[in-house]
């Protein structure tokens, strides 16, 4: 089930990617750009920078070596427990400068200690190469944090690794895009799936253990909900009625004076979007993104469906119910790449379905991975038999009601940092994240 360590040398040419990454990402941008706090929403960049590098050298120099799982979490002011995004603006960051010397240092003392380690050796960290893929995975996480951040930042031009402004480059599918009505649903007739992983190479805590479900019959929406049905609920008073919306959803809706997911404009009579700072005529052809959980359950309900479980969208996306077992990703269990799905932010933004043919899963779901990030109704809990590993701070402190479970990864999520067991978790309320959704229903066998 955990697949074998990684050679040191692709160990380093990942730790080498990801930098790179985290590096282009923020040349281009100001001392202001990366020290200012563009939203309390997010982190100012800084502070991502630092927080990188301070859970780099806690994981992979001063715990890597352990015999245990190493308990020791982050401090300072790069512990993000401690310091909420909200009030990291006031913590005594440093700048820019000395951010990047701190990355540098600590990798350079990484490479130095990882000359001297068994990356095969037995411990509950090094197992599997699991310290290292979660070190990778953390910033990658983080590079699609901060692209959040350069999303709120308003006015500036996307300068980000992708060939920005280019159209998709992929051709077109064959039988996914213009489903006929009638058949816009998958059908899964119910039965018992397994859901979740026991991998300990890659998978994070909150994925595993593999939990054996029954599911009843249900319909998922073979494509995420595109701006096309979007403006049809605008349009018809969506926003206006209180009929579809929560109770919770109303008081949100309010407090927010939403009428449109978040970047939405009128120009001319018609909507308008604002993607990393081009402005362009919503395109009804492309998943919606920049909506909240809140707006997502309204929209379903309004269609006469509802969300997804994260069972039910994890069935949709992988199970196999020939081989009766689980697919890694929906066209198999071939890594993810930008070719296989949209990610990774070569494309700005999320691209019409059928754009990647192959991402299609056994159940006939088009964009499982990719484009954007779909919640689901479920709330982020444990699977029975969850431990914690290596650190509570991960995952088990924000077990509970307050959060909602998003699946599938954006169009800016690395490659690297998706699956269909990941769990990602926001607020309702949260909508500068690229969030999407589709819908689904009750069935009948
Ligand atoms: C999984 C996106 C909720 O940003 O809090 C980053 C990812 N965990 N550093 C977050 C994460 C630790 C996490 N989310
Ligand atoms: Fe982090």
């Amino acid at each position: 089930m955990t697949a074998p360590a990684l050679e040191p040398r692709v160990l380093r040419d990942r730790l080498r990617e990801a930098r790179d990454r985290t590096l282009e990402l923020v040349a281009p941008l100001t001392d202001a750009d990366v020290t200012r706090q563009h939203s309390p929403l997010m982190s100012p960049i800084v502070w991502d920078l630092g927080h990188i590098a301070h859970f780099e050298e806690v994981w992979l120099l001063e715990n890597v070596d352990g015999a245990g799982p190493g308990a020791e979490g982050l401090r300072g002011i790069y512990d993000a427990f401690r310091h909420p995004r909200v009030t990291r603006d006031r913590l005594p960051l440093p700048d820019r400068a000395t951010c990047l010397g701190y990355l540098a240092d600590v990798r350079r003392a990484v490479l130095r200690k990882m000359e001297g380690i068994d990356p095969r050796a037995d411990t509950p960290l090094l197992r599997g190469g699991y310290v290292f893929n979660m070190v990778l995975q953390h910033e990658y996480q983080h590079n699609e944090t901060i692209m959040q951040t350069l999303q709120l930042m308003d006015g500036k031009p996307y300068a980000g690794p992708g060939p920005g402004g280019k159209p998709c480059g992929v051709a077109k599918g064959d039988g996914v895009e213009n489903q006929p009505q009638t058949d816009a649903m998958a059908h899964f007739p119910g039965g018992d799936v397994f859901v979740g992983t026991d991998d300990r190479s890659q998978a994070y805590d909150n994925e595993r253990p593999r939990t054996r479900l029954r599911v009843e019959p249900f319909r998922i929406d073979r494509q995420p909900v595109d701006n096309a049905a979007f403006m049809s609920f605008i349009a018809a008073g969506g926003y206006r009625s209180d009929a579809h919306w929560s109770g919770a959803g109303l008081a949100w809706r309010a407090a927010e004076r939403a009428e449109a997911p978040l970047f939405w404009f009128r120009r001319d009579g018609a909507w308008w979007t604002r993607t990393l700072g081009r402005d362009a005529p919503v395109d009804p052809a492309l998943p919606v993104c920049h909506v909240s959980w809140y707006e997502a359950d309204a929209f379903a309900r309004w269609a006469g469906k509802r969300l997804p479980t994260e069972a039910e969208w994890e069935v949709a996306a992988g199970w196999d119910p020939v081989r009766r077992r689980a697919l890694l990703h929906p066209w198999g269990d071939e890594p993810a790449t930008p070719s296989r799905a949209n990610l990774d932010a070569v494309h700005p933004g999320p691209a019409p379905a059928g754009s990647h043919p192959g991402n299609v899963s056994p159940l006939g779901c088009y964009g499982m991975i990719g484009d954007v990030w779909e919640w689901t109704s479920s709330r982020f809990l444990p699977y029975p038999g969850f431990e914690a590993f290596p650190y509570p701070e991960y995952s088990e402190v924000f077990f509970g009601d307050e959060y909602r479970v998003l699946r599938g990864g954006s169009w800016a999520t690395r490659p690297g940092a998706i699956r269909n067991t990941f769990r990602n978790w926001d607020y309702p309320q949260r909508r500068q994240i690229f969030s999407g959704f589709r819908c689904a229903s009750d069935a009948r066998s």
